[in-house]
């Protein structure tokens, strides 16, 4: 569990410390880690040693990667990261509400830029899971300048990423999720493809009317997507009575609105693409139950926040229990089951 006296302190105040004891973590030689072949996959030529996985926004500025890896987590997704050092929205702008076990969030995209991350991935050592490079772009790009933020940021970060994430989904940039349309998508992705080979994401919102959420969907996939991760924050207010007017929701109150997204990108996606759940995952049975419905891997950040650094090996343990009840030798096995019936 995570300690009581940090949900005293300011949350940022928190995550620095965190940051701290996970900077120490990384370099002791031990670690949380869970390595059985029944939970890693090959995806997308990547190996995923399991299908639990950071989501963005945790280490924006890719700093605590090596403690995290040391907490089993599958793949680490850094960022989001923009082409140039922002400092984000004016504090206070992270809150927590606990007997919600949900949070709500307006930072902004404050990072370091995307340089200074990219110096510190070149530096690590080789690590035993993947690392997506979340992308963004900067609160002072017009969105007609928006590409060329991407394409910079993509391109400074090539060599260092497995994957990429394109975030047009966060509702703390003004105007970001106008991006999610069907012409940027496709020059967006395009673009993407012609620099590198490596596999692209979108990451959506769970705000979208269905239908036009399918489409831009469809539309970033015929331009190279070969993932998508869904879903983002929500700006539902209507789901936590008493939240602030600004800013995502996250955690358990994101739970059944992300899931019924997922459900909608999975069914028209499933088998096309690779797909990535997150939003209100908090355990091995709701991880496993994405799994089953056409996640390759699963995302956790709020639950991470509640329940502590044990989280990631404990789903994962749990995760092969529920393999071994339901008579599959592997979570590859598992993945979609519940599409293909
Ligand atoms: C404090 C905070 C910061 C976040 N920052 C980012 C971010 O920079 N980029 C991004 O794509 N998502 C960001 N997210 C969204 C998460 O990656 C995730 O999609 C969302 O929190 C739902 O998952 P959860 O319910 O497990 O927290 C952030 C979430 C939180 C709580």
């Amino acid at each position: 569990m995570t300690p009581k006296w940090l949900f005293a302190l300011e949350a940022e105040r928190a995550h620095a410390l965190v940051e701290c004891g996970l900077k120490i973590w990384g370099k002791l030689p031990h670690g949380f880690r869970l390595p059985n072949p029944a939970l890693a996959q090959e995806i997308l030529g990547l190996s995923l040693p399991n299908p639990i996985g950071l989501a963005a926004g945790f280490d924006k500025n890719a700093t605590m990667v090596v403690g995290l890896s040391h907490l089993g987590f599958g793949a680490i997704e850094v960022g989001t990261l923009t082409s140039k050092a922002q400092p984000g929205n004016p504090k206070p702008r992270v809150f927590r509400y606990i007997d919600k076990q949900s949070l709500q969030n307006s930072m902004g995209f404050n990072n370091a830029g995307i340089k200074k991350a990219v110096q510190r991935l070149e530096n690590l050592p080789p690590l035993p899971c993947l690392i997506g490079v979340n992308l963004g772009k900067n609160k002072d790009t017009p969105l007609a300048e928006a590409l060329s933020d991407y394409e910079k940021a993509l391109e400074a970060s090539l060599g260092v990423g497995d994957y990429y994430v394109f975030n047009l989904s966060s509702p703390n940039t003004p105007n970001l999720r106008d991006l999610q349309n069907e012409d940027f998508v496709s020059e967006l992705f395009s673009m993407a493809k012609e620099r590198t080979h490596k596999p692209l994401f979108l990451k959506v919102a769970p705000d979208m009317p269905r239908d036009a959420l399918l489409v831009v969907c469809e539309r970033a996939i015929k331009a190279g997507a070969k993932g998508l991760i869904a879903t983002n924050t929500t700006i539902d207010y209507s789901l936590l009575p008493g939240a602030r007017t600004s800013g995502g929701l996250s955690g358990r109150v994101l739970h059944d609105k992300a899931k019924a997204v997922f459900a909608e990108v999975a069914e028209a996606f499933f088998g096309k693409v690779i797909l990535v759940a997150v939003g209100g995952i908090s355990d091995a049975k709701e991880a496993y139950e994405r799994i089953k419905m056409g996640a390759s891997f699963v995302q956790i950040f709020t639950s991470f926040i509640y329940q502590g650094p044990a989280i990631c090996r404990q789903i994962n343990q749990d995760i092969v229990k529920l393999l071994q009840q339901d008579g599959l030798s592997s979570v590859h096995e598992a993945v979609g089951i519940g599409q293909k019936r």
